[in-house]
């Protein structure tokens, strides 16, 4: 059974999904065992009490800058013996003293089709905003691997999520959540605890 380690910042409807996932059986292989979040007042720590999970909390403004927090971060996976790190709604990008260790075992959500509307300064609310703002009429979310550049490592599973015309980006979030993120991320987790996603020339390939 692989040890999923959850990183949040904020409300985490997509932690909820992987625990109601694991609940149900569609996780395979993999059990949720600590929630750790950037923020104190996160509610996705409540998500994580309320179904008996560990959590931990690493404020991310006690740390003077990016590479003191990702050693912190790097220290806490290693104590709770991470066989895969999933970013749920983590806020926070992290140094490659943690991609690098924890290379291809390491997964992000993003809410659009990546190369789309990603990189630094694309999260959140910001990332739908953006969609609007160019006029697509299709959108979603992409599932990858997390390496040293911003939203650029190998994707393993994506999901288009049509754009409305009166759509703002609150309702286009709660679309592209609730038809796409909520079912490929836990998609996502079930086949890493399989063993069923391979690296071939950089690119995920599904066994
Ligand atoms: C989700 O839409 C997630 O894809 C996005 O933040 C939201 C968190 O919601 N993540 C990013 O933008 C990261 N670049 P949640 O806390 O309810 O899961």
């Amino acid at each position: 059974m692989k040890k999923i380690v959850v990183l949040v910042s904020g409300g985490g409807t997509n932690l909820q999904a992987l625990i109601d996932a694991e609940k149900s059986g569609i996780i395979k292989n993999g059990s949720i065992t600590c929630v750790i979040s950037s923020n104190p007042k996160a509610y996705a720590l409540e998500r994580a009490a309320k179904n008996g999970i560990g959590t931990r909390v690493l404020p991310r403004r006690e740390y003077a800058d990016s590479l003191s927090y990702s050693k912190a971060i790097l220290n806490a996976l290693n104590e709770e013996n991470a066989d895969l790190v999933v970013l749920a709604g983590f806020m926070t990008i992290l140094d490659e003293c943690v991609t690098k260790e924890y290379a291809y075992r390491i997964i992000n959500v993003h809410p659009a089709l990546i190369p789309s509307f990603c990189g630094e300064g694309f999260y959140g609310l910001r990332v739908h905003q953006a969609a609007l703002d160019y006029g697509v009429k299709i959108s979603g979310a992409t599932v990858h691997f997390v390496n040293e550049k911003a939203d650029a490592g190998a994707i393993i599973l994506q999901k288009a999520v049509e754009v409305m015309a009166d759509d703002t980006p609150q309702t286009l979030q709660k679309r592209i959540m609730e038809q796409a993120e909520w079912k490929i991320l836990p998609e996502a987790v079930s086949l890493f605890c399989q063993d069923r996603i391979n690296i071939v020339d950089g690119k995920a390939v599904i066994k």
